[in-house]
């Protein structure tokens, strides 16, 4: 992908209403970003259904919710959830009486994980039987969806899975280092994707993020010709990553988070999408800019990119709600600490040149390096610091913003979208919002 498609008008919804039905591919966490979504959704009083990713039992043996968590699960999607774990990945899968992957990494030590040798063999049987699982769970939950959408109706699949971190304690201390660590506690991205280690866990990354809009795709086939013969049509969205254009020196220009591990995934999931449109479905990869959630909040830094943000409010035309979000940051903010000082930080951070040398499309995902990770982690430790709660951050409030904004955008372009990977930047999110803030 050379060539970024980028949304740059405010799409209009021209395909769902009423008795339309939205799934979400993916279960609901607190502030995710298919929050955004799910209020298009209802607005257009569609019928909203969810996914579970399941439990696991005492033995790791993944199960449906019990009747009290398939409650708490509707109550809190307000809507129906079909109870088939959909869990992607396949760390805990491994044929019968054979070890788990993670299983294989449990004489992992943080002292010898570089040099810890997987079987591949062993491996790659466990992951053909998770693939066969999940491949059985979506068809079964394809089969239970099926009876619950009309002929003639359209439907909106809505992917949101990623992920595939095992879960063996070393790798949470490696992590913390690859993603929050600096000076002596710095450790590179390169020598994690070097090692057998990282090697396992870029292929369940594939498997999580990527593979799995496939599969959606693959297992809904029959619906989506069923609602297509009947006057219907099914769309299908994933979110993607692959930096965002926010404004640095007054311009937009594109920058990432680096090292984004996933970023190998995610390009691959931005081919699920090409292929399936290849075919004549309609399915769209939205690159979205980065919020704080509870699956981005390990990357330290992540966030820096969000500040801009108010710029972008401003210069797309905001008026007095825009002033607002800039009041409301400030009152974040220390007594005697000015926002301007803060955006000044910013800009500092971003014409830094170790940081202007990783905005290079064409090298993504590029390796975090010791340089990186002092500037973008001690600014974020710094900018943290200018709050006057560490719980209540203006990255907390820019990130609910970009996910009011991408909601309405991604919801309203898929009745006619323009290609199977778009990015959404800071200036259409900021032009939306102020449009559906004005007075
Ligand atoms: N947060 C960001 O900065 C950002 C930026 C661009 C794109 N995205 C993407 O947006 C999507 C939603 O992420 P989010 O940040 O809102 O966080 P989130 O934690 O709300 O969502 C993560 C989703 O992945 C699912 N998931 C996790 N592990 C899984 C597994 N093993 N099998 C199946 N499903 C699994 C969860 O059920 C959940 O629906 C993801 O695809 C993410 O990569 C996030």
């Amino acid at each position: 992908m050379t060539k970024r498609t980028s949304l740059r008008d405010i799409p209009h919804n021209t395909l769902f209403r009423q008795g339309d039905t939205f799934v979400l591919f993916g279960e609901l966490f607190g502030r995710g970003y298919v929050n955004g979504l799910l209020d298009e959704a209802r607005k257009a009083g569609m019928n909203i259904i969810g996914m579970t990713v399941g439990r696991r039992d005492e033995n790791n043996q993944l199960r449906p919710l019990t009747a009290e968590e398939l409650a708490e699960a509707e109550a809190n999607l307000d809507g129906r959830v079909i109870n088939v774990p959909l869990m992607a990945g396949f760390d805990l899968d491994a044929p019968a009486g054979e070890p788990t992957p993670t299983a294989l990494l449990a004489d992992m030590t943080l002292k010898n994980w570089q040099e810890f040798k997987l079987d591949w063999q062993q491996i790659e049987r466990c992951r053909e039987t998770g693939v066969a699982r999940f491949k059985a769970s979506a068809a079964q939950a394809m089969a239970q969806l099926d009876g619950m959408i009309a002929d003639g109706t359209n439907v909106y699949f809505a992917h949101t899975m990623a992920g595939g971190i095992p879960k063996v304690k070393v790798f949470l201390a490696i992590a913390n280092r690859v993603y929050k660590g600096r000076g002596e506690r710095f450790m590179s991205s390169r020598e994690l994707l070097d090692s057998d280690l990282g090697k396992l866990i870029l292929m369940n990354f594939d498997e999580v993020t990527a593979n799995t809009f496939m599969h959606l795709i693959d297992a809904s086939a029959g619906i989506r010709a069923r609602l297509e013969k009947t006057g219907g049509q099914a769309r299908y969205s994933a979110y993607g990553y692959h930096g965002t254009e926010i404004l640095i020196g007054g311009e937009y220009l594109w920058q990432t988070y680096s090292n984004y591990t996933q970023g190998y995934a995610k390009m691959r999931l931005e081919s699920v999408a090409s292929a399936a449109w290849e075919k004549g479905v309609q399915a769209t990869v939205f690159n979205c800019p980065e919020i704080r959630t509870n699956s981005s909040d390990i990357f330290v830094g992540v966030e820096l990119s969000l500040f801009p943000l108010l710029e972008a409010l401003k210069k797309e035309g905001g008026t007095a709600w825009a002033q607002q979000q800039w009041d409301a940051c400030q009152a974040l903010l220390e007594d005697g600490i000015q926002l301007d000082d803060l955006l000044a930080r910013i800009a500092a951070y971003n014409g830094d040149a170790t940081s202007a040398s990783f905005r290079n499309f064409e090298a993504w995902p590029m390796d975090n390096t010791p340089a990186l990770a002092e500037v973008m982690i001690g600014t974020s430790e710094d900018i943290t610091k200018l709050h006057k709660e560490r719980k209540e951050l203006i990255t907390d409030l820019l990130s609910a913003l970009v996910l009011e904004g991408t909601g309405p955008l991604m919801f309203n372009e898929m009745s006619k979208p323009a290609a199977p990977v778009i990015w959404l930047n800071h200036d259409v999110i900021a032009r939306l919002l102020n449009q559906n803030h004005a007075a």
